[in-house]
């Protein structure tokens, strides 16, 4: 009988086990608590929230009334001046051919997936996205291990013993993809291990996709360095605005291909997905991004500013975190940090929790700590790992943002600008802190009275909120 079923059915094919973005949930979940007036100091979402530089904005302005299409492949302006600014701060061999545009390097990512054949290989842990894109185009993934004692350090032994073991199953392990200036570790490779990676790859034919979104956005412990200057003839390098101009809303991200016959290839497929997807990326937006690639020395200083600024904050939670004996690598870039709280397994199982995603929900809901769990971004659940993301606390609004950039611009040290204008920084460290301080306890408590005896606790008495 009509009217009996829903008339929509839904494709299991690409859909089957996967769930919106943890990220977005999270940062949805947040903003909820908020509008219901709870506090909430979020770490789960990683948005630069510095305002939009007055130059590009006003570039923006302008050309609000380009309303064509563009090329699918982006306006060719544009791409000959982000070849020339790849060359210059990366020494990548560009050519503006072989660039593409996008709406976001996310949407790349999907079209490079769904262009190339054969299995991907994924360092652990890797951002939250790439698995369930791989998923959506029915693309194997192969993880390569990696463990919190090295700082999750991905080495070339564990990623031939990947593929050696894809390999043995019939596997076709050919696309691995790194990420450097990492999310969520912070990591960044250097210049040597990009070498010998290159080596490696070009010894067993794989392509390397690169996301370098991060590239701008370096603390001055290392500087950032592109694969496809080592292996141009099997990389793809992607970068874009969100990260280091805080322009994620507006959505601009770049492939640069191989220059060589392959890249033509890569780029005959990209630019039908993308003529028969988005089209092409908004116009306006590619307009303004002639100012934002261009080489002005207000919006270059303005980019090293936000940098130092990721840096100072980032480097401080860290420091904060690992004298309360957390263990954590040093970030390099970016702004986020990869903690792992194993140290305290005992205790948190008493209180039930045993995944990192229940650690994350204790968090949440004990202490207001918006995280997200190591387990979304490919670590084992046991290990009760998490990824704090220092980039939205004291920016929520545009407000505070401004007010930590003015902050900065009046010239206080790092520890001034950290304890004076970051105050809910301090609230959530004072929060970690007596969430350890909880668990020593417990530690300590079972020490005495014997282990693993289940214990009735106190609610946590929350300092500093
Ligand atoms: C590692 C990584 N790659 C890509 C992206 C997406 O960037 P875009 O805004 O260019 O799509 C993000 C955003 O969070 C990211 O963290």
């Amino acid at each position: 009988m009509k009217g009996k079923y829903s008339p929509f059915r839904f494709s299991p094919a690409g859909l089957r086990g996967l769930e919106p973005s943890a990220t977005l949930v999270i940062n949805e979940k947040v903003n909820k608590m908020w509008a219901e007036g709870k506090e909430v100091y979020h770490m789960g979402f990683g948005e630069s929230r510095f305002p939009v530089h007055p130059k590009i904005a006003e570039a923006l302005r302008k050309n609000a009334y380009q309303h064509s299409y563009l090329a699918s492949q982006g306006k060719a302006d544009l791409r000959e001046r982000i070849a020339e600014f790849y060359e210059r701060h990366f020494q990548i061999p560009a050519h503006p051919e072989r660039i593409i545009i996008g709406p976001g390097s996310k949407a790349l990512i999907h079209a490079l997936f769904q262009s190339l054949d054969g299995e991907l290989i994924l360092p652990t842990p890797s951002w939250v996205s790439y698995q369930p894109q791989a998923h959506l185009v029915n693309k194997r993934v192969n993880w390569v291990p990696s463990s919190p004692e090295t700082g999750y350090e991905f080495t070339i032994d564990a990623l031939f013993e990947t593929i050696e073991r894809s390999r043995q199953a019939w596997g076709s392990p050919d696309i691995l993809l790194i990420n450097s200036p990492n999310n969520p570790t912070g990591r960044m490779f250097d210049i040597e291990f990009l070498e010998e990676l290159a080596q490696f790859s070009r010894q067993e034919g794989l392509v390397v996709i690169s996301d370098e979104i991060y590239g701008l956005v370096t603390h001055g412990l290392k500087r950032h360095r592109s694969i496809s200057r080592f292996y141009p003839e099997g990389s793809v390098a992607l970068g874009g605005l969100s990260k280091h101009l805080s322009l994620g809303g507006w959505r601009l991200g770049v492939a640069i291909l191989p220059p060589n016959r392959a890249g033509a290839q890569l780029m005959r497929a990209l630019r039908t997905i993308a003529s028969e997807t988005w089209s092409a990326t908004t116009a306006p937006v590619q307009f303004a991004a002639l100012v934002a690639y261009g080489e002005d020395p207000d919006v270059m200083g303005y980019v090293k500013e936000c940098a130092h600024l990721h840096a100072i904050r980032t480097q401080y939670f860290w420091r904060k975190l690992t004298e309360m004996g957390v263990r954590c690598p040093q970030p390099e870039g970016g702004f986020y940090l990869f903690p792992d709280f194993l140290r305290w397994r005992e205790p948190l199982a008493r209180l039930g929790v045993n995944t990192s995603a229940e650690l994350a929900v204790y968090l949440l809901e004990k202490y207001q700590l918006a995280t997200l769990p190591g387990s979304v971004f490919g670590a084992p659940a046991e290990d009760l790992s998490l990824r704090l993301s220092t980039s939205y606390l004291d920016m929520e609004t545009p407000e505070r943002a401004q007010a930590v950039l003015d902050a900065y611009g009046q010239g206080h040290d790092p520890e001034t600008l950290m304890e004076v204008y970051h105050p809910n920084t301090q609230i959530a460290l004072a929060r970690f802190r007596h969430f350890l301080e909880h668990l020593e306890t417990m530690q300590e408590k079972s020490g005495v009275n014997g282990a693993g005896r289940r214990e009735t606790l106190e609610e946590p008495v929350l300092a500093g909120a």
